[in-house]
């Protein structure tokens, strides 16, 4: 270990997902073992505009957190220190984060987060802070990684969730309509929906016609399947149509997405005259204990991580890339979105067994 790197930061941004926690586990471990102090940095950026909202972590206070949901570290998704929001608007506290970095005498930060927070790592990378990203997302939506911790629990979650959908959509020969995560990508959609049997599947790199989804369920009708499963991701956008909102953005806020389940339940039910139900499973799937697959992800990352702030390797992502974990320039992530590819082969294989993705 170079000497400079002796004391780390660890903070979670944005959205929480299963594996968090074995993330931060893994890095206060292999830290530790190397040698290193680890600060774990409250509510993602806020804990480096205030160094009061930070603590020393020791293996001792990250026993038995691996199988935990969440983040005992805490996060939001309001916190960019670049565009804080303000009453009046939004200011700019970056200067201050750079400042309190240096005061606690932190020679590294590894930040674990989606794609807004991976971005505002690499903007304080370019400001002179050692960064190094972790990926993080039910979404699965982050490149150069092909799978983030906590999109196999959100997956799984989903699944069960259909499951369950499919015994009381039989017995009452509805349409059940559930809507599940995937603001840009129709990854928890697409694989939940292909696990659990979906008929449906509509996802937001596909518009989708309601017409043919309606003349789909009318035809299984017809040979006698009386029900049907309609996976919806929150991001699917009808032809011509935009992206369902419960709120618009605003300075510092993104958009909150929702309520397309029940627009297509309501518009299936008026074209088909069959009973539609629709169920959001909401933050359930963000909600839980990670999977054994999330789990030995989320671990593989922070080691991962940490042997790159031992290394002096800064600016980049760990990622998956099977078999191997390797790292990948954070500049090459930002602003970019791994939305679901229109020949994956999964997509093909549901149009191959008869599902309907809406077009
Ligand atoms: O990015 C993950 C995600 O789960 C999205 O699918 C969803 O739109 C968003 O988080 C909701 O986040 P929140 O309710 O925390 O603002």
């Amino acid at each position: 270990m170079s000497p400079e790197h002796r004391k780390i930061g660890v903070l979670t941004g944005g959205g929480d997902a299963p594996g968090l926690n074995a993330v931060i586990r893994a890095v206060v471990k292999a830290g530790t073992n190397s040698g290193m102090e680890v600060i774990g940095l409250e509510d993602s950026f806020d804990g480096l505009l205030d160094s009061a909202r930070s603590r020393r972590l020791t293996p001792h206070d990250v026993t038995g957190i691996l199988r935990l949901g969440g983040t005992i570290l805490g996060t939001t998704n309001r916190g960019n220190p670049f565009e804080y929001p303000t009453e009046g608007g939004k200011a700019d506290y970056s200067d201050r984060v750079v400042e309190t970095f240096g005061q606690m005498g932190l020679d590294a930060l590894v930040v674990i987060g989606g794609d807004g927070t991976l971005a505002i790592a690499h903007q304080f990378y370019l400001k002179g802070i050692p960064v190094v990203g972790v990926p993080k997302t039910i979404d699965n939506d982050i490149v150069g990684t092909t799978s983030c911790f906590g999109f196999d629990t959100a997956v799984s979650f989903a699944t069960d969730a259909i499951d369950r959908l499919h015994t009381t959509a039989q017995s009452h020969k509805r349409i059940m309509v559930v809507e599940v995560m995937g603001r840009y990508a129709g990854w928890i959609a697409l694989h939940a929906g292909m696990a659990g049997g979906a008929d449906v599947i509509l996802v937001p790199e596909i518009p989708y016609d309601i017409e043919k989804v309606a003349a789909h369920i009318m035809r299984r009708d017809q040979w006698g399947a009386r029900f049907s499963i309609v996976v919806v991701a929150e991001g699917a956008t009808p032809v011509g149509g935009a992206l369902t909102l419960k709120t618009a953005a605003r300075p510092g806020v993104v958009e909150r997405l929702g309520g397309i389940g029940e627009q297509v339940a309501d518009a299936l039910q008026e074209m088909t005259g069959k009973e539609s139900r629709s169920v959001v499973l909401g933050h359930l799937q963000r909600g839980g204990s990670p999977t054994s697959f999330d789990r030995v992800l989320a671990t593989r990352f922070g080691a991962k991580a940490v042997e790159l702030v031992r290394r002096g390797v800064f600016g980049r992502m760990v990622a998956n890339n099977p078999p191997d974990i390797v790292h990948i320039p954070l500049a090459d992530v930002v602003g970019r979105t791994k939305t679901v590819p229109l020949d994956y082969d999964l997509l093909t294989a549901a149009r191959s067994i008869g599902v309907s993705v809406g077009d």
